[in-house]
């Protein structure tokens, strides 16, 4: 019989991460005091110039189609913006201005896969990660990392999962869900096995601005040149200028790619909204007006979390150091009960307590690490509080 529905989509899994805010968001709506720790998203408002970059666009005109690559003002400023934060140096013609930082990962795999190349996914992953590849015809290849590093990749893992179908690899730094920043050290192992083999590094630097500790973030890109042609940098506007729903991402890569990367965009949404690529210009053209008062805040709530699980015995987490998020270790919970419920895995850890704690979280299953939760430090004091509150109270009922 005639498959109705492709085989790619059989094999995609929706994202667990939108499951579990939906159900939240239901529980709110209907009118349940829902503490909401599972959301990726700032809870800050677009700054005010952004917005009226944008207002000021549409009372211009500036309504009608982009060239597909995006607007050239807007690439010569994410340019610069390389350039100044990262070291790095790309033409325009390099930059590709895509609708979020998610269309620009799978941009990228639809121009570099062919059916049945492997990427390498470090576990844990964001939730879309194997999925994007999925549906570009590749295959997700899982590479195991050590909690006691953080969970970041080595050279000897890298190394060992390579075959001759590898294509490519991701490295998120900072983290999405464990909050690990990789050193320059540790980035130059991996640059140096990807150049060795001629694979592909897609470099998720979206969480770069959100950095604690004085720490920096360092673009694999920009190491060497061999390095560099091989990288695909992926970055936007959603989390550093607090903008999710204009859905703002870019790529800079080498021009093969680059172009082929506009090739395929021109064809699938010709380009982002043009409204949107004016607030990014507004947004890139003033760099210092936006992140010190959200980074600080941020730093402000990520103290308080770590305080208070601190205080929660047999509890652990690893140490965030960048992103918005804590990866929380459950699992000395599981074959336990709570109110009579076993407790198996991180999925049940996150339904019971919403449920019955009403606290919102993502289960690390989602994240390909069934031990953890996540939780998000991207809401207010009161709310970090109350939610951890709750927390300590649903494990206390756990026998
Ligand atoms: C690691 C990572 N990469 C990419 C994205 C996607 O960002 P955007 O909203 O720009 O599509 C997210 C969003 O949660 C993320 O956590």
């Amino acid at each position: 019989m005639k498959k109705m529905i492709s085989d790619r989509v059989a094999e995609t899994k929706p994202s667990i991460t939108l499951a579990i805010t939906a159900k939240a968001k239901e529980m709110v709506k209907s009118g349940e005091d829902v503490v909401g720790f599972g959301a990726g998203e700032p809870d800050f408002d677009t700054p005010e110039f952004i917005k009226e970059g944008a207002i000021q666009a549409i009372k211009d005109g500036h309504t009608k189609y982009t060239p597909a690559t995006g607007i050239l003002e807007l690439r010569e400023l994410i340019c610069e913006k390389l350039k100044n934060d990262n070291g790095l140096s790309y033409t325009p013609d390099q930059i590709l201005v895509n609708s979020g930082a998610k269309h620009s990962l799978s941009t990228a795999f639809q121009s570099i896969l062919n059916e049945g190349d492997e990427v390498l996914v470090p576990v844990p992953y964001w939730v879309s990660y194997p999925e994007i590849v999925r549906i570009a015809g590749g295959i997700p290849v899982f590479v195991e990392t050590k909690e006691e590093d953080d969970f970041k990749l080595t050279g000897e893992a890298f190394e060992k999962s390579i075959t001759d179908k590898t294509k490519a690899i991701y490295i998120n730094s900072p983290s999405n869900p464990v909050g690990a920043i990789y050193s320059i050290e540790e980035l130059k192992v991996i640059a140096d096995i990807a150049v060795k083999h001629q694979i592909y590094v897609v470099s998720d630097e979206i969480y770069e601005k959100l950095i604690y500790d004085g720490d920096e973030h360092v673009s694999i890109a920009s190491l060497n040149e061999d390095i560099k042609k091989l990288t695909i940098v992926v970055n936007g506007m959603s989390k550093s200028h607090a903008m999710t729903g204009w859905r703002l991402g870019y790529t800079a890569a080498n021009p093969e790619v680059a172009k082929a990367m506009g090739t395929i965009q021109g064809h699938a949404v010709s380009h982002p909204s043009s409204i949107t690529q004016y607030a990014g210009i507004a947004a890139l053209k003033c760099p210092e007006c936006v992140l010190d008062g959200m980074l600080s805040e941020y730093d402000s709530r990520r103290k308080y979390c770590i305080e208070r699980l601190d205080e929660i015995e047999e509890l652990s987490y690893i140490y965030p150091k960048g992103a918005f998020y804590v990866f929380i270790n459950v699992s000395w919970l599981f074959g336990k009960k709570y109110r009579g419920t076993l407790i198996k895995g991180s999925m049940d850890f996150a339904n019971l307590i919403l449920d019955n704690e009403k606290v919102a979280l993502v289960p690390g299953v989602a994240f390909g690490a069934d031990k953890f939760v996540r939780i998000s430090y991207a809401t207010s004091m009161e709310e970090i509080g109350k939610g951890i509150d709750r927390i300590e109270k649903f494990i206390k009922e756990v026998e």
